[in-house]
């Protein structure tokens, strides 16, 4: 199956990494060529680190690095069976790329998104195709995190679904089915409850005291201030803007602390500060 990934962003670049993890050749398709070095870079950094703990060998890791070629042009989708979208989260940006997608593809192929929470059936609605079209949520850090959302349009076909679902087994994934309603089941839960952190830290709460009572209290593996951090506060920011939009409904509000530090490029590790410091 020629598998091509589309954005080479913090999930672009990790849907890529899981796939060529389980030995899929990955074509990962960005129009930023600057995006692509970056990706570059962190992936070579990440598998330096993964030699250097005696996780793999160097030639492990040249091999799975080796399975990703980069292409900045859409037409390197034109051979592919799956295309896994993972551009920003804004409605406009995966309309317009599904559309391109549905001109170059071939009419065969399967398109997904890793949309964290928009409307599969709004985003298949642009292509000629909308019965092979459906979402596939996947997680941060992709080649980590074993859980990805399945999640059919009006449209979705069986054919498309059970394909989708071997893929994602082969790709070593658990999956769940989730309803297409913004945020699907993670997101819808978790989100909100980094939203509510955000409010703790806007009336005054120290962000290690709100991360620590949460990693101790609660058993996360990292706080929910760190998760924002570590996702991008941005990303958090469209996903639940997403749900108050979606659900039309106050009781998913955006923390406005949460505007200001994106306004004030404050995105978290990537941008090297957000609740926290980073050395970039
Ligand atoms: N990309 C790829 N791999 C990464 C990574 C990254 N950014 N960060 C860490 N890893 C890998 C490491 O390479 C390491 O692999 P190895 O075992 O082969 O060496 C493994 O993860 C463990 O890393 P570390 O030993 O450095 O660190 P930890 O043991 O502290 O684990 C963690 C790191 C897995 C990220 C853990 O802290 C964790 O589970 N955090 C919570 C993550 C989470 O909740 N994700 C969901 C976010 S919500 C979301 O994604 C929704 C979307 O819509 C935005």
């Amino acid at each position: 199956m020629k598998v091509v990934v589309i954005g080479s962003g913090l999930m672009g670049n990790g849907i890529s990494l899981a796939c060529a993890q389980a030995d899929y050749n990955v074509t990962n398709i960005d129009t930023f060529p600057s995006a692509i070095e970056k990706a570059k870079t962190t992936t070579a950094k990440l598998y330096d680190k993964k030699v250097a703990k005696g996780k793999m060998t160097r030639e492990q890791a040249d091999a799975v690095i080796a399975r990703i070629t980069y292409a900045d042009t859409y037409a390197a989708a034109a051979d592919a069976d799956l295309v896994i979208e993972a551009v920003p989260e804004k409605i406009e940006i995966k309309k317009a790329v599904f559309a391109e997608l549905a001109k170059v593809c071939k009419k065969e192929a399967i398109l997904v998104s890793n949309t964290s929470g928009l409307s599969i059936s709004e985003i298949a609605s642009v292509t000629d195709r909308p019965n092979q079209v459906m979402g596939v949520h996947f997680f941060y850090p992709a080649p980590v995190m074993k859980l990805v959302e399945l999640i059919r349009g009006l449209a979705t076909d069986d054919a498309t679904y059970n394909t989708v679902k071997e893929f994602a087994k082969s790709i070593h994934k658990e999956t769940v089915d989730a309803p297409e309603l913004p945020g699907f089941i993670v997101n819808r839960i978790l989100v909100p409850m980094q939203n509510e952190a955000a409010f703790m830290v806007m009336e005054g709460a120290d962000p290690k005291d709100v991360d620590t009572a949460m990693k101790l209290g609660a058993n996360m593996p990292m706080g929910p201030l760190e998760l924002t951090d570590f996702v991008g506060i941005d990303t958090m920011l469209a996903t639940m803007t997403g749900l108050y939009n979606g659900f039309h409904d106050s009781k998913y509000r955006p923390c406005p602390l949460l505007e200001t530090m994106v306004k004030a490029g404050h995105l978290g590790r990537k941008s090297g500060q957000g609740f926290y410091k980073y050395d970039k």
